[in-house]
């Protein structure tokens, strides 16, 4: 069996990839709650953006299974804000704050539950972050979102150096996910065009349809995460799997 602990469960890419890791046990774990069913194995709730409720009950989370040595575990960090999407000049310290708390220190301190928790499990141990080609290059009113994407990957980079000095048996990666028809995009076009610039070409995306469905990322999420070789790189692309 393969057990999957996933965010954002409830809505967009998360949710497609619920669907989509119908072959194994999810451990959903969102803000919003979502139901337990034939799907979803185990729902836990809790607020990203409070650094404070997440440590306590990071434990709980990665407890409620007990795999075996035949079973798999993977962690999928797919929860993530854009906000606030403003020039620096405007951006307030909460602002900031709320943003890194929810893209950079909630998927960092599951990563930490997940090694820590799954140390002596000898079967196969698998860890996603979903980034963004934000964290590559620059976008105006962006500055938070793309440092937090930024900062996710060389969280990653770092990761990939502890697991194997510390003889961790942990595979991961980051996945870059192309822009995705969900609820992310409804926020960047609704936002103020002199805090983005780029705002036409957002709008463009969603009438040229050049956003693909989440479904479909989702589907290339599990075939990246699934792949025999996974981990032999250290960031996959959604493009090379569509
Ligand atoms: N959409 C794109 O074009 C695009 C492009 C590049 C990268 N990405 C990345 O892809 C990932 C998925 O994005 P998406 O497009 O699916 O976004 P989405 O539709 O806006 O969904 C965001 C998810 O994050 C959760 N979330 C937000 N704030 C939270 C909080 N405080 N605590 C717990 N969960 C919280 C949301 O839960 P609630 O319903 O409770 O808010 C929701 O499940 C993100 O990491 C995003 O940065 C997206």
């Amino acid at each position: 069996m393969r057990y999957v602990f996933l965010t954002g469960t409830n809505r967009g890419l998360g949710q497609a990839a619920a669907e989509t890791f119908k072959d194994s046990k999810i451990i959903s774990i969102t803000r919003s709650s979502v139901e337990e069913s034939e799907n979803i194995h185990k729902a836990f709730s809790v607020d990203f953006s409070n650094a404070d409720a997440m440590e306590k009950f990071i434990p709980e989370i990665f407890n409620s299974v007990e795999p075996d040595e035949t079973d798999e575990v993977y962690l999928l960090n797919v929860a993530g804000i854009v906000d606030p999407v403003k020039s620096v000049s405007n951006i307030s310290a909460e602002e900031m704050m709320k943003n890194y708390t929810v893209n950079v220190v909630a998927p960092t301190l599951l990563i930490q539950g997940f090694i820590n928790r799954f140390k002596t499990f000898g079967g196969e141990k698998r860890i996603v972050t979903v980034t963004s080609g934000a964290a590559r290059g620059p976008v105006e009113g962006w500055s938070i979102y793309c440092s937090s994407k930024a900062a996710v990957n060389m969280i990653h980079s770092v990761l990939d150096k502890e697991n194997i000095s510390q003889k961790n048996n942990i595979k991961s990666a980051v996945f870059y996910p192309g822009v995705i028809d969900t609820g992310m995009q409804e926020t960047i076009r609704a936002s103020d065009i002199n805090e983005f610039p780029d705002l036409g070409r957002f709008k463009e995306y969603k009438e040229n349809k050049v956003l693909r469905r989440a479904e479909e990322v989702a589907a290339a999420l599990h075939t990246v995460v699934t792949l025999d070789d996974f981990g032999s790189e250290a960031s996959y692309d959604v493009k090379d799997y569509v």
